[in-house]
């Protein structure tokens, strides 16, 4: 194990006594970044590393489109979210160009908690019931309610009595003669957690997955298993919230969003992570219906959500991928 400079491990031992131990640093000697630019990240000692992990800086570190938008942009008007300004207009257009129909509106947050969050109340709304359904190795956030539904992490709450868990098929080495078998097994467990929680009267809200199934461990499901579940949860008057926060924005390459990859369209698209190349941006996209219903019963907002500063880092990002082709891009990587 590399040992801490006597500079790193002051402010390691500061950065404990103000901070405390419970938020987690990565690696057993942790690595003080001190600048990064593109795929390159820089220690206190100079010392380069190849980023193949950070998964927020989507087009790069420090990309110069994006800094230059958001210097421009700080300099300019930086206000809360109740006034009418540009650039979130211009982001929310873009954004719901990528999306496919009956997707049509966006709500802007900062988190992809927050939008996990938003997402549920949406859904529990639209719905009128109270269940969730989630795989039984996930996250979504680090709210109260999200860590009531939280199997993949640590987390002190209990399991809400609302929750029901599904194991995520994967058929990664199975011969394709076993795939229907698998399918048609994982399916009845859905169905199965749909009918518990009706017999506890909760009834379904959501099925809450992330489309890549990241903390899951990079799933491959067998070909219609998502369409399945999301089939089994419409049916009983639930939605499916689609958590892109890892696999959005082209991770998937090829495709913008990881529920393009299972020929669905969820009912809520949650998003966060790699929006604003670093800056806290999140949102949810959804269908005109479940937010003008829902908006009617609450009245959201949420202070910095697609303030400008934020708006226009998630344009430039929309722009870089565009202008880089960078979709393109990362499948000509993998078939190299
Ligand atoms: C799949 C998924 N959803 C939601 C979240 C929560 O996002 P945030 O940390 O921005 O609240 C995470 C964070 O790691 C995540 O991996």
């Amino acid at each position: 194990m590399m040992k801490l400079s006597p500079t790193d491990a002051a402010l390691f031992a500061r950065r404990q006594a103000v901070m405390g131990t419970a938020s987690p640093l990565f690696y057993d000697t942790p690595l003080h970044a001190v600048s990064a630019q593109g795929v390159w990240l820089t220690d206190s000692a100079g010392r380069r590393y190849l980023d193949a992990y950070n998964n927020v800086p989507h087009v790069g570190h420090c990309h110069p489109r994006v800094v230059q938008a958001i210097t421009d942009q700080i300099a300019r008007l930086n206000i809360h979210t109740r006034y009418l300004t540009e650039p979130v207009v211009a982001y929310a257009e873009r954004l719901v160009a990528t999306v496919d129909a009956p997707l049509n509106v966006v709500q802007f947050c900062c988190t992809g908690t927050e939008a996990n969050e938003l997402a549920l109340r949406m859904a529990r709304f639209g719905s009128g019931q109270h269940g969730v359904i989630v795989s039984d190795f996930s996250y979504h956030g680090n709210s109260s309610t999200l860590a009531a539904l939280t199997t993949g992490l640590p987390a002190p709450e209990a399991l809400a009595p609302w929750v029901r868990t599904i194991r995520i098929p994967d058929v990664t080495g199975c011969p394709a003669s076993e795939h229907t078998a698998i399918l048609a097994e994982a399916l009845r467990a859905v169905s199965d957690a749909v009918a518990s929680l009706q017999e506890a009267g909760y009834g379904v809200a959501a099925l809450l997955l992330d489309t890549v199934f990241s903390t899951e461990g990079l799933r491959a499901v067998p070909e219609g298993y998502l369409a399945g579940a999301v089939a089994r949860i419409r049916d009983a008057g639930g939605f499916f919230i689609g958590d892109e926060v890892q696999p959005g924005f082209g991770r998937t390459g090829g495709v913008m969003w990881g529920y393009q990859r299972h020929g669905i369209v969820p009912d809520f698209v949650t998003l966060g992570k790699p929006m604003g190349n670093g800056l806290p941006v999140a949102g949810v996209i959804t269908r005109r219906d479940l937010l003008e219903s829902f908006g009617k019963a609450a009245l959201y907002f949420n202070t910095f959500g697609g303030n400008p500063v934020s708006a226009v880092a998630g344009l430039a990002v929309m722009n870089v991928l565009r202008d880089e082709d960078l979709l393109a891009y990362a499948q000509r990587l993998a078939r190299a």
